[in-house]
Protein backbone atom coordinates (compact mmCIF):
# COMPACT_ATOMS: atom_id res chain seq x y z
CA UNK A 1 0.00 0.00 0.00
CA UNK A 2 1.71 3.56 -0.85
CA UNK A 3 1.57 6.16 2.05
CA UNK A 4 -1.04 8.94 1.95
CA UNK A 5 0.00 12.09 -0.09
CA UNK A 6 1.43 14.77 2.62
CA UNK A 7 -0.36 17.86 1.67
CA UNK A 8 -0.15 21.54 3.44
CA UNK A 9 -2.82 23.28 3.76
CA UNK A 10 -2.37 27.08 4.37
CA UNK A 11 -5.40 29.45 6.20
CA UNK A 12 -6.16 25.90 7.33
CA UNK A 13 -8.15 27.43 10.31
CA UNK A 14 -10.04 29.22 7.61
CA UNK A 15 -13.67 28.51 6.14
CA UNK A 16 -12.65 26.38 3.09
CA UNK A 17 -9.72 24.80 4.65
CA UNK A 18 -11.37 23.61 7.63
CA UNK A 19 -14.12 21.92 5.64
CA UNK A 20 -11.62 20.43 3.23
CA UNK A 21 -9.47 18.92 5.84
CA UNK A 22 -13.00 17.45 7.76
CA UNK A 23 -13.53 15.24 4.91
CA UNK A 24 -10.20 14.12 3.98
CA UNK A 25 -8.44 13.68 6.92
CA UNK A 26 -8.30 10.23 6.56
CA UNK A 27 -7.31 10.08 3.06
CA UNK A 28 -4.19 12.38 2.75
CA UNK A 29 -2.05 12.99 5.54
CA UNK A 30 -2.61 16.84 6.80
CA UNK A 31 -0.37 19.40 7.71
CA UNK A 32 -2.73 22.94 8.70
CA UNK A 33 -0.86 26.41 8.71
CA UNK A 34 -2.43 29.50 10.24
CA UNK A 35 -2.10 32.27 12.65
CA UNK A 36 -1.54 31.59 16.10
CA UNK A 37 -4.27 31.48 18.22
CA UNK A 38 -6.94 30.11 14.97
CA UNK A 39 -7.05 26.45 15.24
CA UNK A 40 -9.60 24.82 17.27
CA UNK A 41 -9.21 21.28 19.08
CA UNK A 42 -11.05 19.48 15.93
CA UNK A 43 -8.09 20.51 13.73
CA UNK A 44 -6.21 18.41 15.90
CA UNK A 45 -7.85 16.05 15.38
CA UNK A 46 -7.46 15.87 11.20
CA UNK A 47 -3.81 16.80 11.12
CA UNK A 48 -0.30 18.50 12.22
CA UNK A 49 -0.85 21.85 13.56
CA UNK A 50 1.75 24.51 12.17
CA UNK A 51 0.97 28.55 13.51
CA UNK A 52 3.24 30.94 11.96
CA UNK A 53 2.75 33.72 9.60
CA UNK A 54 2.89 33.40 6.02
CA UNK A 55 5.00 36.56 5.85
CA UNK A 56 7.61 34.89 8.04
CA UNK A 57 9.62 33.08 5.03
CA UNK A 58 11.74 31.16 7.18
CA UNK A 59 8.80 29.70 9.36
CA UNK A 60 7.15 28.96 5.99
CA UNK A 61 10.55 27.04 4.67
CA UNK A 62 10.35 24.79 7.91
CA UNK A 63 6.59 23.43 7.65
CA UNK A 64 7.20 22.99 4.13
CA UNK A 65 9.52 20.02 4.40
CA UNK A 66 8.57 16.74 3.32
CA UNK A 67 5.20 18.34 2.35
CA UNK A 68 4.26 16.64 -1.51
CA UNK A 69 1.27 19.16 -2.59
CA UNK A 70 0.46 22.45 -0.72
CA UNK A 71 -3.00 24.12 -1.01
CA UNK A 72 -2.43 28.02 -0.32
CA UNK A 73 -6.20 29.01 0.73
CA UNK A 74 -4.34 31.61 3.28
CA UNK A 75 -4.75 35.30 3.28
CA UNK A 76 -7.11 38.10 2.52
CA UNK A 77 -10.72 37.45 1.10
CA UNK A 78 -12.53 40.40 0.97
CA UNK A 79 -12.90 41.97 -2.21
CA UNK A 80 -13.00 45.78 -1.07
CA UNK A 81 -9.42 45.32 0.85
CA UNK A 82 -6.71 48.08 0.89
CA UNK A 83 -3.91 47.34 -0.84
CA UNK A 84 -2.38 48.05 2.66
CA UNK A 85 -3.72 44.69 3.87
CA UNK A 86 -3.09 43.05 1.00
CA UNK A 87 0.46 43.39 -0.28
CA UNK A 88 1.83 41.42 3.12
CA UNK A 89 -0.56 38.19 3.08
CA UNK A 90 -1.51 38.18 -0.80
CA UNK A 91 1.58 39.18 -2.42
CA UNK A 92 4.35 38.30 -0.11
CA UNK A 93 2.48 36.00 1.45
CA UNK A 94 2.10 33.95 -1.42
CA UNK A 95 5.58 34.36 -2.89
CA UNK A 96 6.54 33.24 0.26
CA UNK A 97 4.32 29.79 0.17
CA UNK A 98 5.46 29.23 -3.46
CA UNK A 99 9.77 29.78 -2.65
CA UNK A 100 9.52 27.44 0.35
CA UNK A 101 7.27 25.00 -1.81
CA UNK A 102 10.37 25.26 -4.75
CA UNK A 103 13.22 24.78 -1.55
CA UNK A 104 11.24 22.02 0.01
CA UNK A 105 10.85 20.18 -3.68
CA UNK A 106 7.12 19.96 -3.33
CA UNK A 107 5.74 18.32 -6.65
CA UNK A 108 2.51 20.56 -6.39
CA UNK A 109 1.22 23.85 -5.31
CA UNK A 110 -2.42 24.57 -5.76
CA UNK A 111 -3.76 27.70 -5.31
CA UNK A 112 -6.48 29.44 -4.09
CA UNK A 113 -7.38 31.97 -7.24
CA UNK A 114 -10.63 33.37 -7.70
CA UNK A 115 -13.50 34.83 -9.87
CA UNK A 116 -12.19 38.31 -9.27
CA UNK A 117 -9.58 38.04 -11.63
CA UNK A 118 -12.25 38.33 -14.60
CA UNK A 119 -14.75 40.60 -12.82
CA UNK A 120 -13.31 43.90 -14.86
CA UNK A 121 -15.36 41.32 -17.72
CA UNK A 122 -19.12 42.45 -19.04
CA UNK A 123 -21.09 40.42 -16.15
CA UNK A 124 -23.09 39.44 -18.71
CA UNK A 125 -19.95 37.49 -20.69
CA UNK A 126 -18.31 33.73 -20.03
CA UNK A 127 -15.04 33.96 -19.72
CA UNK A 128 -12.65 30.82 -20.65
CA UNK A 129 -8.82 30.15 -18.78
CA UNK A 130 -7.46 31.02 -21.66
CA UNK A 131 -8.93 34.66 -22.22
CA UNK A 132 -6.98 37.87 -20.78
CA UNK A 133 -7.21 38.48 -17.06
CA UNK A 134 -9.11 41.40 -15.84
CA UNK A 135 -9.53 42.06 -12.30
CA UNK A 136 -12.50 43.66 -10.88
CA UNK A 137 -10.73 44.80 -7.94
CA UNK A 138 -6.96 44.95 -6.15
CA UNK A 139 -8.00 42.07 -4.75
CA UNK A 140 -8.79 40.22 -8.00
CA UNK A 141 -5.07 42.16 -8.93
CA UNK A 142 -3.36 40.31 -6.45
CA UNK A 143 -4.74 36.76 -7.36
CA UNK A 144 -4.02 37.98 -11.05
CA UNK A 145 0.22 38.08 -9.28
CA UNK A 146 -0.19 34.32 -7.58
CA UNK A 147 -1.56 33.13 -11.31
CA UNK A 148 1.38 34.73 -12.75
CA UNK A 149 4.17 33.33 -10.18
CA UNK A 150 2.80 30.29 -10.71
CA UNK A 151 3.16 30.12 -14.08
CA UNK A 152 6.63 31.30 -14.11
CA UNK A 153 7.43 28.87 -11.51
CA UNK A 154 6.09 26.17 -13.19
CA UNK A 155 8.33 27.21 -16.14
CA UNK A 156 11.43 27.37 -14.41
CA UNK A 157 11.70 25.32 -11.36
CA UNK A 158 9.59 21.98 -12.74
CA UNK A 159 7.04 22.00 -9.79
CA UNK A 160 3.41 21.39 -10.55
CA UNK A 161 1.08 24.52 -10.52
CA UNK A 162 -2.77 24.45 -10.88
CA UNK A 163 -5.16 27.62 -9.92
CA UNK A 164 -8.30 27.01 -9.32
CA UNK A 165 -10.93 30.23 -10.18
CA UNK A 166 -12.77 29.60 -6.90
CA UNK A 167 -16.84 31.53 -7.50
CA UNK A 168 -18.76 32.29 -4.32
CA UNK A 169 -18.27 29.28 -1.99
CA UNK A 170 -21.42 28.91 -0.07
CA UNK A 171 -23.64 26.02 1.21
CA UNK A 172 -26.65 25.03 -0.95
CA UNK A 173 -28.87 26.44 1.63
CA UNK A 174 -27.97 30.04 1.18
CA UNK A 175 -29.80 30.05 -2.27
CA UNK A 176 -33.19 30.35 -0.50
CA UNK A 177 -32.63 33.29 0.61
CA UNK A 178 -34.07 36.18 -1.55
CA UNK A 179 -30.60 38.13 -1.62
CA UNK A 180 -28.95 35.57 -3.20
CA UNK A 181 -28.96 36.75 -6.27
CA UNK A 182 -25.78 38.12 -7.06
CA UNK A 183 -24.22 34.67 -6.46
CA UNK A 184 -26.27 32.17 -8.98
CA UNK A 185 -23.75 32.85 -12.03
CA UNK A 186 -20.61 32.47 -9.82
CA UNK A 187 -21.88 29.97 -7.20
CA UNK A 188 -19.40 27.04 -6.15
CA UNK A 189 -21.16 24.30 -4.04
CA UNK A 190 -18.94 23.34 -0.82
CA UNK A 191 -19.19 19.38 -2.18
CA UNK A 192 -18.09 20.13 -6.09
CA UNK A 193 -15.20 22.64 -4.85
CA UNK A 194 -14.20 19.52 -3.00
CA UNK A 195 -14.03 16.93 -5.75
CA UNK A 196 -12.66 19.56 -7.95
CA UNK A 197 -9.98 19.69 -4.68
CA UNK A 198 -9.17 15.84 -4.83
CA UNK A 199 -9.16 15.47 -8.53
CA UNK A 200 -6.01 18.18 -8.71
CA UNK A 201 -4.11 17.04 -5.82
CA UNK A 202 -4.66 12.95 -6.87
CA UNK A 203 -3.41 14.18 -10.60
CA UNK A 204 -0.23 13.72 -11.94
CA UNK A 205 2.34 16.49 -12.42
CA UNK A 206 0.77 18.77 -14.75
CA UNK A 207 2.74 21.77 -15.46
CA UNK A 208 0.70 25.18 -15.20
CA UNK A 209 -3.03 24.84 -15.06
CA UNK A 210 -5.79 26.98 -14.42
CA UNK A 211 -9.36 25.96 -13.71
CA UNK A 212 -12.47 27.58 -13.57
CA UNK A 213 -14.07 26.09 -10.30
CA UNK A 214 -17.82 26.35 -9.71
CA UNK A 215 -20.42 24.52 -9.63
CA UNK A 216 -22.47 23.51 -12.73
CA UNK A 217 -24.55 26.33 -13.15
CA UNK A 218 -26.97 26.59 -16.34
CA UNK A 219 -25.72 30.35 -16.72
CA UNK A 220 -22.51 30.56 -15.59
CA UNK A 221 -19.51 33.53 -16.03
CA UNK A 222 -17.35 30.75 -15.78
CA UNK A 223 -17.50 27.86 -18.00
CA UNK A 224 -16.59 24.85 -16.63
CA UNK A 225 -15.68 22.36 -19.80
CA UNK A 226 -12.04 22.34 -19.43
CA UNK A 227 -12.51 21.04 -15.65
CA UNK A 228 -15.37 18.48 -16.79
CA UNK A 229 -12.85 16.58 -19.78
CA UNK A 230 -9.50 17.54 -17.86
CA UNK A 231 -10.44 15.99 -14.42
CA UNK A 232 -13.75 14.21 -15.22
CA UNK A 233 -14.99 17.15 -12.75
CA UNK A 234 -19.28 15.91 -12.78
CA UNK A 235 -20.62 19.10 -10.22
CA UNK A 236 -23.59 17.78 -7.98
CA UNK A 237 -25.28 21.26 -7.95
CA UNK A 238 -26.47 23.93 -10.26
CA UNK A 239 -27.53 26.82 -8.78
CA UNK A 240 -30.46 28.30 -11.09
CA UNK A 241 -31.79 24.57 -9.98
CA UNK A 242 -31.72 25.05 -6.52
CA UNK A 243 -32.16 28.35 -6.02
CA UNK A 244 -36.29 29.36 -5.15
CA UNK A 245 -36.56 32.78 -6.13
CA UNK A 246 -36.21 33.08 -9.89
CA UNK A 247 -36.36 36.88 -9.92
CA UNK A 248 -32.70 36.51 -8.18
CA UNK A 249 -31.40 34.63 -11.59
CA UNK A 250 -32.28 37.95 -13.45
CA UNK A 251 -31.02 40.17 -11.32
CA UNK A 252 -27.91 38.51 -11.56
CA UNK A 253 -27.57 38.19 -15.49
CA UNK A 254 -28.72 41.61 -14.81
CA UNK A 255 -25.67 42.20 -12.49
CA UNK A 256 -27.50 44.46 -9.73
CA UNK A 257 -25.76 43.23 -6.45
CA UNK A 258 -22.49 42.25 -7.10
CA UNK A 259 -21.34 42.73 -3.80
CA UNK A 260 -19.36 45.62 -2.15
CA UNK A 261 -17.29 48.00 -4.71
CA UNK A 262 -14.15 47.69 -4.06
CA UNK A 263 -11.24 49.99 -4.37
CA UNK A 264 -8.27 48.72 -2.75
CA UNK A 265 -6.24 51.91 -4.02
CA UNK A 266 -8.43 54.36 -2.20
CA UNK A 267 -6.49 54.44 0.99
CA UNK A 268 -3.49 55.77 -1.21
CA UNK A 269 -5.27 57.63 -3.84
CA UNK A 270 -6.85 59.95 -0.49
CA UNK A 271 -3.22 59.98 0.84
CA UNK A 272 -2.19 61.70 -2.44
CA UNK A 273 -4.74 63.49 -3.52
CA UNK A 274 -4.60 65.18 0.28
CA UNK A 275 -0.76 65.86 0.39
CA UNK A 276 -1.22 67.35 -3.34
CA UNK A 277 -4.12 69.57 -2.16
CA UNK A 278 -6.64 68.23 -4.80
N1 LIG B 1 -14.77 31.86 0.14
C1 LIG B 1 -14.92 32.13 -1.15
O1 LIG B 1 -16.05 32.25 -1.66
C2 LIG B 1 -13.70 32.26 -2.03
C3 LIG B 1 -13.89 32.53 -3.39
C4 LIG B 1 -12.77 32.66 -4.21
C5 LIG B 1 -11.50 32.50 -3.69
N2 LIG B 1 -11.35 32.25 -2.36
C6 LIG B 1 -9.97 32.14 -1.84
O2 LIG B 1 -9.83 30.92 -1.14
C7 LIG B 1 -9.00 31.12 0.00
C8 LIG B 1 -9.71 30.64 1.27
O3 LIG B 1 -10.94 31.32 1.40
P1 LIG B 1 -11.79 31.21 2.76
O4 LIG B 1 -13.17 31.62 2.43
O5 LIG B 1 -11.54 29.91 3.42
O6 LIG B 1 -11.11 32.39 3.57
P2 LIG B 1 -10.95 32.58 5.15
O7 LIG B 1 -10.81 34.04 5.38
O8 LIG B 1 -12.02 31.83 5.89
O9 LIG B 1 -9.55 31.85 5.45
C9 LIG B 1 -8.31 32.45 5.20
C10 LIG B 1 -7.36 32.02 6.30
O10 LIG B 1 -6.08 32.60 6.05
C11 LIG B 1 -5.51 32.90 7.30
N3 LIG B 1 -4.51 33.96 7.18
C12 LIG B 1 -4.71 35.28 6.90
N4 LIG B 1 -3.55 35.94 6.95
C13 LIG B 1 -2.59 35.03 7.28
C14 LIG B 1 -1.19 35.12 7.51
N5 LIG B 1 -0.52 36.30 7.41
N6 LIG B 1 -0.52 34.00 7.84
C15 LIG B 1 -1.17 32.80 7.97
N7 LIG B 1 -2.49 32.66 7.78
C16 LIG B 1 -3.19 33.77 7.43
C17 LIG B 1 -6.68 33.39 8.15
O11 LIG B 1 -6.38 33.30 9.55
C18 LIG B 1 -7.80 32.45 7.70
O12 LIG B 1 -7.93 31.34 8.57
C19 LIG B 1 -8.63 32.61 0.03
O13 LIG B 1 -7.34 32.77 -0.53
C20 LIG B 1 -9.67 33.25 -0.84
O14 LIG B 1 -9.15 34.41 -1.48
C21 LIG B 1 -12.41 32.13 -1.51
Amino acid sequence: MTAPRSVLITGGAGNIATRFAERVSGVYDLTLLDLPGRFTEAHAAWGRLVEADLTDLEAVGEAMRGIDTVIHLGGERRPASLWSTLLPVNIVGTYNVVAAAVAAGCRHVIYGSSVHVVTGYEPQLQVRETDPVRPGDLYGVTKCFGEALGAYVAATEGVSFTALRIGAFQDPERLADDRAGWMLRDYCAPEDLFQLLAAVIDADRSGFQIYNAVSGNRFSRLPIDKARAKLDYAPAYDAFEVAAPFRNAIEAVGGVDDGPVASGMREDVERIMSSTGK
